[in-house]
């Protein structure tokens, strides 16, 4: 039993796809959630940058005083993650090892489609983590640079004529390469999960890899006897950009009104 809080970290609102799960599996916590939004995207710049970014964003939870950090970024799992592990002393959560876990546990004909930001792409993370669990697996690959966008836009769901026409453009080519299985690599993406699988079709299996890491570090966290199952839990969200904003884009995000206040931060002071 363990009252301190949990912090979880992404670039933007993507994140809340992973604390919507946290908050679902773990109702006893006290979550803090940094959202980076006067810095959003992470994925489409280079690696210094975003493991500047991460370092500054780990500081900031810090003087929570968190019991374990979530990466609720693919970017920053994929960049920084090794990093931000040796630099900390306590447990910090990503997203591509329960994501490549899920998607090795799913597929059937071996098949594995993944998309995410360029950056994520380009560091082969997810390649790495699925050959080392299966080496036999086929992977391909995609950055789907627009999505994010997207989604901080508002622009998400089925009918939405843009969504889907760039949905097609990044997903036709996966496709044709018969995968069973599509890793959703980026925390963003699970609010395109209708117009994403409108576009694959029922055959295909989408694996959340914000869901993923929250499931993961739930039963870490309980097997360490780190839980606070005791309490009501509660909220609070972290910006570095206009709260407003973010208070309307984040209540669709997690289906609930954004009740608990959302407060700006200077992130660069960290
Ligand atoms: N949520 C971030 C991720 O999972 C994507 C947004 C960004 O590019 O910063 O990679």
């Amino acid at each position: 039993m363990d009252p301190r809080p949990i912090g979880v970290f992404d670039s933007g609102l993507g994140g809340l796809t992973s604390l919507r799960e946290l908050r679902k599996i773990l109702p006893g916590e006290d979550f803090i959630y940094f959202g980076d939004t006067g810095r959003v995207p992470y994925g489409s710049r280079g690696r210094d940058t975003i493991l500047r970014y991460a370092r500054q964003d780990v500081a900031f939870l810090r003087t929570f005083s968190p019991k374990a950090i979530i990466v609720a970024c693919g970017t920053v799992s994929a960049n920084a993650l090794a990093e931000l592990r040796a630099e900390n002393d306590l447990p910090i959560f990503g997203v591509i090892a329960p994501a490549a876990a899920a998607a090795a546990a799913t597929t059937r004909n071996g098949r594995i489609g993944v998309i995410a930001t360029a950056a994520s792409i380009r560091s082969g993370a997810y390649e790495r983590e699925l050959s080392a669990l299966d080496p036999a697996l086929e992977i391909f690959p995609a950055p789907c640079p627009l999505f994010v966008p997207l989604v901080e836009n508002g622009r998400f769901r089925p009918g939405d004529k843009v969504a889907e026409l760039v949905a097609r453009e990044y997903l036709e080519p996966l496709r044709t390469k018969d995968v069973d299985t599509l890793v959703l690599g980026c925390t963003h993406y699970p609010l395109l999960t209708d117009v994403i699988a409108g576009v694959m079709g029922p055959g295909v299996t989408l694996v959340d890899s914000g869901a993923s890491c929250a499931d993961h570090a739930a039963a870490r966290l309980a097997h360490a006897g780190l839980l606070n199952e005791n309490s009501t839990g509660s909220c609070r969200y972290f910006v570095s950009d206009s709260t407003h904003d973010f208070a309307n884009l984040a209540s669709l995000f997690l289906g609930e009104p954004v009740s608990d206040g959302v407060e700006r931060v200077e992130i660069e002071t960290y």
